[in-house]
């Protein structure tokens, strides 16, 4: 198990912050990178000149080496939403076909198909969260569902952010694959946690962000892209997508045919150095912890929250279908609408989330933090 990474971050210890799920503290060495990036930032005449690209190929390695991707499959993007739009203008979803999403997902992997479904005359349905919290039963049952229309895309999130329910995703991939559909994977809450290994999935797309478990900035995001959909055409046109469009050569427009590879796919501006090199080291020091050892180390503090709540009355969902980093307290009777307010009173922060209280913990967390937000809860809540 990974021992507490507490020292490498800037938090006081009266501060009990489990939410994670929401967005992490920068860890020491990113804040000073950022800092360090900024001043050169100031100075740009002392950048030697292939500066940029050494930061973001850096970035790029550094996502693939989290989800066992080579480099070249990986594209620089800003968000989340961004990447599944690029898989919105990429992949076509024939007339009279589903798509697959989650009941209450984030907005990212659902709305872009909700917004093309009209004109596209395909449907989008929603798998409803299950009373069990077994979302991988509930996803392949649709998937295998007889006489309905044929199945084009599965766009989900491979752990739910609001429930913390975690789902098979190997399992999910084979469904779909049986059934000729493409896999888009929002892996937000997985990646640099649970182990991914998109050789073996083999998903179609496979996105995440930086700001929340791979302790990075904002506006930093990447996007596996299988080989079979390297062809398409980029959301929006710039000179890096291309072969040759070059401002310091004499002939601007030397060659336009798209970059090999994912890369085609980049964003506009990913010469912005100074956030890929704090996303560049969140993900550096995640892989160098390792899925296993972080994985122990969480499931143990959610573990010790869900046996130190027993008998509050709150609910959560069986080990067996829970990620082991996100804990969603269920209130029968409702959460009391003030209590995230009355916790951050007392230093202690977790996220309301559709009804549940998200308590997200990460490697700086330990057990005295899950002792201290026990106790306030029992004061505060019941
Ligand atoms: C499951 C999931 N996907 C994506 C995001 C972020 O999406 P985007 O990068 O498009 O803002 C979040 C943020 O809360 C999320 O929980």
């Amino acid at each position: 198990m990974l021992p507490c990474q507490r020292d490498l971050f800037d938090i006081p210890r009266d501060i009990c912050f489990l939410n994670a799920a929401s967005w992490s503290p920068l860890p020491l060495a990113v804040q000073e990178a950022g800092r360090a990036a900024v001043a050169r930032k100031g100075q740009p005449w002392k950048l030697p000149p292939d500066f940029q690209s050494q930061q973001y190929e850096r970035a790029r390695r550094a996502a693939a080496s989290l989800i066992g991707a080579d480099p070249v499959d990986v594209a620089l993007i800003p968000s989340v939403g961004y990447g599944v739009s690029t898989a919105g203008k990429v992949l076509a979803v024939p007339a009279g076909n589903r798509v697959l999403v989650l009941q209450d997902d984030h907005s990212s992997p659902v709305l872009e198909w909700v917004s093309r479904a009209r004109d596209g005359a395909f449907s989008v349905e929603t798998v409803h969260q299950p009373q069990d919290g077994d979302w991988t039963s509930a996803v392949l049952a649709a998937i295998d569902r007889p006489n309905t229309s044929a199945l084009a895309l599965v766009s989900i999130s491979s752990v739910h952010w609001s429930d913390g329910g975690a789902l098979d995703m190997p399992r999910i991939a084979a469904a779909a694959k049986r059934q000729g559909a493409a896999l888009l994977v929002d892996a937000t809450h997985d990646a640099g946690v649970r182990r991914i290994d998109v050789k073996t999935l083999d998903p179609d797309f496979l996105i995440f962000p930086t700001y929340k478990w791979v302790l990075g900035p904002y506006g930093r995001a990447f996007m596996y892209v299988a080989k079979r959909h390297q062809d398409g055409v980029p959301l929006e046109q710039s000179a890096p997508a291309r072969k040759s469009v070059s401002a310091e050569d004499t002939v601007y427009f030397r060659n336009l045919e798209y970059q090999d590879g994912a890369r085609r796919y980049d964003m506009g501006e990913r010469d912005h150095f100074i956030s890929m090199e704090m996303a560049a080291i969140g993900m550096e020091m995640m892989a160098g912890w390792g899925n296993e050892p972080i994985v122990a180390r969480l499931a143990m503090l959610t573990d010790r929250l869900t046996e130190e709540l027993a008998n509050t009355g709150v609910q959560v969902l069986d080990k067996k279908v829970r990620a082991p980093h996100v804990l969603s307290l269920a209130f029968p009777k409702g959460m009391p609408t003030d209590l995230p307010k009355k916790l951050a009173a007392e230093n202690v922060y977790a996220a309301p989330r559709l009804g549940r209280l998200r308590i997200s913990p990460h490697v700086y967390n330990d057990e005295a933090d899950v002792d201290r937000f026990v106790e306030v809860f029992k004061r505060v809540a019941l």
